[in-house]
């Protein structure tokens, strides 16, 4: 990464779920406010703008992104905005699911990771090259983005949310020298370091299907000479710094908060020692049948 000449400042909002019976508008109205106020040089929109990818949805969305006030907006298509086809309302009102933007030193490449009515995702080996060629463009700053996630991301639940070609994928955007990566879908903010880039997950900025203790937000990424800061800030509420580093010696400092559901977990065991009992023998059976309830109630585990 070189030093960059000026302060670069990138919102990032995530699964916003226009039409979903969760969504607030007053959240999102409250967060688009804000973001207009930070004057970003480039927002970042990663995915699942809809609830269902039903035209109305997608005619909702369309309103409130138009209401940011950026130069630069760069909007992907998340699993919600697949299903039912909505891809075809993404491109006739968002344009190409799949975007580049070089701008003041900084590159940004953003796939869309969904199939159509899966909650998986996969970017796929035939847009590898494609991807490595957009890197190839002098940049202060490259940032990849994606709906799902590259690597599993802590109290999110089961993990099933990670791209299927994620070791691949990781692996080119190592080669690519990308400095970050940003996503959403499962609605919790948190960062990984790994190796030299920085994986970043956005919240929901306007849900409340929420996991945990965690609160719906977005992000913000300032870029200066001597420091990278990533934020997340609740709309309406307090900003509180996620992760921070040193744009050259790719030293990290992660902060974790109980407010923000950040804790680690706790020991919440009772234990029984009966010798010979064995392990698992008292609630497997239990475990399993939630798990396959879970699977079967389906859109609920899904973000
Ligand atoms: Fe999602
Ligand atoms: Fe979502």
């Amino acid at each position: 990464m070189r030093k960059p000449d000026k302060r670069h400042v990138i919102a990032h909002i995530s699964d916003l779920h226009c039409g979903h019976p969760h969504f607030v508008a007053e959240m999102l109205e409250t967060a688009i406010a804000e973001v207009n106020e930070l004057q970003p040089d480039i927002v970042v929109v990663s995915g699942d703008l809809t609830g269902f990818g039903f035209l109305p949805d997608y005619e909702m969305a369309r309103e409130y992104v138009d209401k940011i006030e950026c130069q630069h907006v760069v909007t992907i298509p998340g699993n919600h905005d697949a299903r039912n086809v909505g891809y075809l309302h993404f491109e006739d009102l968002f344009g190409p699911r799949n975007r580049v933007l070089h701008v003041d030193g900084v590159s940004v490449v953003a796939v869309d990771s969904s199939e159509p009515d899966l909650n998986e995702g996969c970017v796929g080996r035939g847009r590898y090259g494609w991807i490595r060629k957009q890197f190839a463009h002098p940049a202060e700053l490259r940032v990849f983005v994606l709906h799902h996630h590259l690597v599993p991301i802590p109290r999110t639940g089961r993990e099933r949310s990670m791209v299927t070609d994620s070791g691949d994928v990781l692996e080119l955007l190592t080669e690519c020298g990308v400095d970050i990566v940003l996503s959403g879908h499962k609605h919790v903010p948190y960062a990984w370091q790994l190796e030299e880039m920085f994986v970043v997950n956005a919240g929901t900025v306007s849900t409340t299907r929420l996991r945990g203790r965690v609160k719906p937000s977005y992000n913000i990424i300032e870029f200066t000479p001597d420091q990278v800061t990533i934020d997340q800030k609740i709309p309406g509420g307090g900003r509180e710094r996620v992760i921070s580093f040193d744009p050259s010696s790719r030293e990290y400092r992660k902060y974790i908060s109980e407010a923000s559901g950040w804790a680690p977990p706790v020991e919440n065991v009772s234990v029984v020692d009966q010798s010979g009992a064995g392990f698992g023998t008292a609630g497997g059976q239990g475990v399993v049948d939630a798990v396959r309830a879970a699977e079967s109630s389906g859109d609920e585990t899904d973000s």
